[in-house]
């Protein structure tokens, strides 16, 4: 780019001033040891750091930031790493999610009101890669993400076992006396021995390659372990590329088209991909305008195959992934099978294809060939009928085929805890072939819609060595989990959803071939069981989760804020002084 056509930097309109107000903005900066030239007009690169010891997934941060600054002074900018609100899915209550966008406000407002010209993401655990996505896109300015990668595989007894996946399975165990106690606790270190987030296909590591697939990370940003070394190469490499896409004016939204929306979609499907990837996916397009549809979720993913054979899908974790060539492997074979669009522009000013395209595959045991699939039809399925007027969904690989075709009496929870108190209840009238129903763990309802759709079966049932039952809900389930599990019911029923109007011993026909989720229910006393229903009180007098429940969108819009929707641009706002 010619000298004449350099972007007009942002960070100028602070420290490239002659006045009192460039003498602030300068000089309590230099109380941090900075020399004078850094204010000659470089790229000032945000490092926006959701680093927290109530983050594990992210308590490597600080490093990886140190890393980025490398980068970042070593290509002529200068780095300045600033705090969010960070996320931590295994301790935050009740639940990330109702701060996914909360976090995105924070980042959002924290570009815009300081002297920042481009910025590195540093994402991890679950919610917090959407939530500093959000607020860069509602910002349009030029931005990275670097993940800050999956642990190591858990080691147990002699095998492999992945987070969340297995937490599920030795629970399971537990309740049916097929471990011990301390079996139990023995598992806790060995499934979490380095730093990393989950290290299964969960939400962070879909995440992760989503951003990839997307093109805001460099290739190998999904899979790269977190205590690799070529993990802090890829945050140096970062550092050193952001400074260059704010002198070529290559902003987010630049990247964040609807070809890169649909390539990640197919990605998903081909890595068996967490269903909340449809949730964060709308809500990130909706931050730069690009149309996505539950639809477009089911037609474009509809009959991708599930080459990724990894947990909780299939059989192995992320560092496998990694060592058999990590996503440009899967890209190259979605690519090679006319699956990509090839000319999707991604960070490094290269496209998807031109980073994928002789990505070798090292074990075709981890990355199936494309004629060997885990799953011929993987994706996300959208189900619709009287049931999920706007959409619900169900993700295939997880599940379990026998019941994708399926009739089974309703046994309704109205709740998290009615579920709870009653799971167990050795009277509870339920048997293997009816359907868990769920209510009220929606936006709306929870509040926050949380990971709790994928309710375990009741002891009675597991100890038949029943597996798997339908389950369904307005709620979410977390990424590493498995099951015929229908999630996000729209609208939920605290809004009066027809899941509001379930009463045990209904009949519902799941036929995920068809897409339909049918409440067996004629529509007369449909409408008289909804002149008899009041919304839930929630009991919510103000703070943040007020304004939360006022404004949330359903899950087939992305769960936003509705006033937060759409780009508010970058430019400065007036001065402080
Ligand atoms: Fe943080 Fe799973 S708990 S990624």
């Amino acid at each position: 780019m010619s000298q004449d056509k350099k972007p007009v930097l942002r960070s100028t309109a602070w420290f490239g001033r002659q006045d009192k107000d460039g003498f602030i903005h300068r000089s309590w900066m230099r109380n941090q040891g900075f020399p004078e030239d850094v204010f000659d007009g470089r790229p000032v690169i945000g490092i926006c750091n959701t680093w927290s010891e109530l983050t594990p997934c992210n308590a490597h941060f600080r490093g990886l930031a140190e890393r980025v600054k490398r980068g970042v002074w070593e290509a002529g900018g200068f780095p300045l790493e600033f705090p969010v609100m960070s996320l931590g899915e295994s301790n935050i209550r009740p639940t990330a999610m109702l701060f996914r966008n909360l976090v995105s406000m924070d980042v959002e407002e924290s570009i815009r009101g300081n002297p920042i010209d481009g910025v590195v993401l540093l994402c991890g655990c679950d919610k917090t890669t959407p939530a500093l996505v959000m607020g860069a896109a509602s910002c349009d300015v030029p931005a990275i993400v670097v993940s800050g990668g999956p642990m190591l595989n858990g080691k147990y007894h002699g095998r492999d076992i992945g987070s969340g996946t297995d937490v599920w399975r030795f629970s399971e165990e537990l309740k049916t006396g097929a471990i011990t106690y301390s079996e139990f606790r023995d598992a806790e270190s060995c499934m979490s021995r380095s730093a990393g987030h989950c290290m299964t296909m969960g939400t962070a590591s879909t995440m992760a390659s989503m951003m990839e697939a997307l093109g805001l990370g460099l290739p190998q940003n999904a899979a790269t372990p977190a205590v690799d070394s070529r993990r802090s190469v890829l945050a140096h490499l970062a550092g050193r590329r952001i400074v260059e896409m704010v002198r070529e004016d290559m902003r987010i939204s630049k990247i964040l088209t609807r070809k890169a929306f649909e390539n990640a979609i197919r990605v998903n499907g081909a890595i068996g991909g967490s269903t909340n990837a449809v949730i964060h996916l709308i809500a990130i397009a909706g931050r730069v305008g690009v149309p996505l549809t539950l639809d477009d979720w089911d037609r474009l993913g509809r009959d991708v195959r599930t080459i990724l054979d990894i947990m909780p899908s299939g059989r192995f974790l992320m560092e496998d992934f990694f060592y058999a060539g990590g996503l440009p492997a899967v890209i190259r074979t979605l690519g090679e099978h006319g699956l990509i669009h090839r000319d999707a522009v991604t960070v490094n000013g290269r496209t998807l294809w031109d980073n994928s395209r002789e990505a070798p595959n090292w074990n075709e045991e981890v990355i199936r060939p494309h004629d060997r699939p885990l799953v011929e039809h993987g994706g996300i399925a959208i189900l619709r009928g009287n049931l999920a007027p706007d959409g619900a969904l169900i993700k295939p690989s997880a599940a379990t085929p026998a019941l994708m075709k399926h009739r089974g009496r309703a046994v309704v929870f109205e709740n998290i805890e009615h579920y709870h108190q009653r799971v167990d209840d050795p009277a509870l009238d339920i048997d293997e072939t009816c359907a868990l129903v769920l209510k009220n763990c929606g936006p709306r309802g929870y509040p926050g819609m949380a990971e709790v759709g994928n309710m375990a079966l009741p002891a009675k049932i597991l100890r038949k060595g029943v597996t798997d039952m339908v389950r369904i809900s307005d709620a979410r389930m977390s990424g590493t989990a498995f099951g015929t599990v229908v999630l996000h019911a729209c609208p939920e029923a605290a809004v009066g959803g027809p899941l509001a109007l379930v009463r045990d011993g209904d009949f519902i026909e799941l036929d995920v071939e068809a897409r339909r989720l049918h409440l067996a229910v004629s529509d007369e006393e449909l409408a008289r069981r909804r002149s008899a229903w009041r919304p839930p009180d929630l009991g919510l007098t103000g703070g943040y989760q007020k304004l939360y429940v006022d404004h949330v969108l359903q899950a087939d819009k992305g769960a936003d804020l509705d006033f937060l929707v759409g780009c508010r641009g970058n430019a400065v706002p007036r001065e402080s002084h």
